[in-house]
């Protein structure tokens, strides 16, 4: 962990030493880079916190998930750790400082983040990288550097290409999650409501609700045609038909993003064949992946892997090419194939071209997608394509008797939708998918 972990901050301190010199010759002169974590907020007219979230970029640097900390990055030198550890009696302020990850900084405790002003080296031009501008400027910080765009694109670019340490995390966030997953899937069987099925994940999983790095979907039979549904039903209802469960882990802040769906007998035997038939196409998909490929060819294979599954299944009629053209798949699946993966579970950059920003925007008929580039070693992102009885999509084809064979479809809406999730990283040869 310890090498790996210094190699990883190698790889970022070079990333902003050629990010600042690139950047000088455009006229953006940058010395320093500051990563600030944030400030703790708290909800509209109450004392109540709101629970935090450490910013990706200050996160990257420093696996402490805490307000107010903050980095310096100067080229060619030690980044410098302020550590922020509050004088206070109202919350547990001590945290543990790794040597694994601590001996890559030079570490300067804080007992409150103002003391910053007398130790940020003077007259340079600092760029400010967090939410909290107001802060920024209270430190007399240059206000065009304060999240400096060009800055910013680049940063979010190289950050959708892991290094050996930020896989490591998320191989272990796919193990802990998958742990909890095991667990739903025999509450499911045992016959246990979504709040019970829920509960046995986290336990299972190790985790608190705080921990999830999204609210967990535990959906069972028809609610599992609402794509993000948050509800926890506490009693069953009735009989567990098909459960949805899409659950993450978080290790040092970098996430899994892992569903699976389930199916007990006394579903309809067509929605137990096109589970087995998303999951097979899920893997075929998984198998496509190496690097050069555009993820929105991976996506059109996913759309034309669910027409397959709807026609061989008689959900459908129709010629192929006229069902393409109405974008008949749509209407079951609505959602992208995926997203880029890392400290954020949709993580950033998925639309970029290159690495200035310039935006490489999803087809207008797949405006969901939200990653449209080529794949490159160390990407990680996950695929995930699903299959759903949507009713909000499909009543407006009500009267379309010749396309959409309804009196089938009437009978699986109840049993809600499919969805099958891992998370992949693109290697030299080809995948490594590291949730299986
Ligand atoms: N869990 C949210 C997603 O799959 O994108
Ligand atoms: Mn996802
Ligand atoms: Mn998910």
């Amino acid at each position: 962990m310890v090498q790996s972990f210094a190699a990883h901050i190698q790889t970022l301190q070079r990333q902003v030493e050629e990010t600042l010199s690139l950047l000088e010759p455009e006229g953006i002169r940058i010395d320093a880079v500051l990563f600030h974590s944030g400030t703790e907020g708290v909800y509209f007219g109450d004392d109540k916190h709101i629970p935090f979230e450490a910013h990706a970029h200050y996160m990257r640097w420093v696996p402490v998930a805490r307000p107010d900390q903050m980095v310096l990055v100067q080229p060619h030198k030690k980044p410098r750790y302020f550590q922020v550890v509050p004088t206070d009696f109202w919350y547990e302020q001590t945290f543990n400082v790794a040597s694994w990850w601590a001996d890559s900084f030079e570490v300067v405790p804080l007992s409150d983040p103002n003391q910053i002003m007398d130790l940020l080296p003077s007259n340079r031009r600092i760029a400010f990288m967090g939410e909290n501008t107001a802060f920024a400027s209270q430190m007399g910080l240059p206000s065009n550097l304060h999240n400096e765009r060009h800055l910013r694109n680049r940063l979010d670019y190289h950050r959708s290409v892991k290094t050996p340490f930020e896989v490591e995390q998320i191989r272990i966030a796919n193990q802990h999650a998958l742990k909890g997953h095991e667990a739903a899937h025999q509450a499911f069987m045992a016959g246990k409501s979504e709040w019970g099925i829920h509960m046995d994940y986290l336990l299972a999983a190790g985790m608190t609700e705080f921990d999830t790095p999204y609210t967990n979907i535990v959906a069972v039979n028809e609610k599992s045609a609402i794509l993000h549904y948050q509800n926890k039903r506490m009693t069953n209802p009735g009989q567990n038909h098909l459960l949805l469960i899409d659950a993450g882990h978080r290790a040092n802040g970098y996430c899994s993003d892992i569903t699976r769906t389930y199916t007990q007998d006394s579903v309809h035997p067509v929605m137990t064949a096109l589970c087995e038939g998303v999951n097979k196409l899920q893997l075929h998909l998984v198998d496509q992946v190496r690097p050069g490929i555009s993820y929105i060819e991976l996506h059109e294979q996913a759309h034309a892997g669910i027409l397959d599954l709807l026609l061989e299944h008689d959900v459908v009629r129709g010629s192929r090419s006229q069902l393409e053209e109405d974008k008949v798949s749509s209407l079951f699946y609505p959602h992208g194939t995926g997203h880029l993966l890392g400290l954020q579970v949709h993580d950033v950059s998925g639309h970029f071209k290159d690495e200035t920003g310039i935006l490489a925007p999803p087809p207008e008929d797949h405006k969901f997608l939200r990653l449209t580039r080529q794949m490159e070693p160390g990407m990680v992102f996950t695929v995930e394509p699903g299959l759903y009885f949507i009713p909000v999509l499909l009543d407006p084809k009500r009267n379309d008797t010749n396309t959409f064979n309804w009196s089938l479809i009437d009978q699986l809406i109840p049993f809600g939708g499919i969805r099958i999730e891992d998370n992949i990283l693109v290697t030299e040869q080809g995948q490594t998918n590291l949730t299986r």
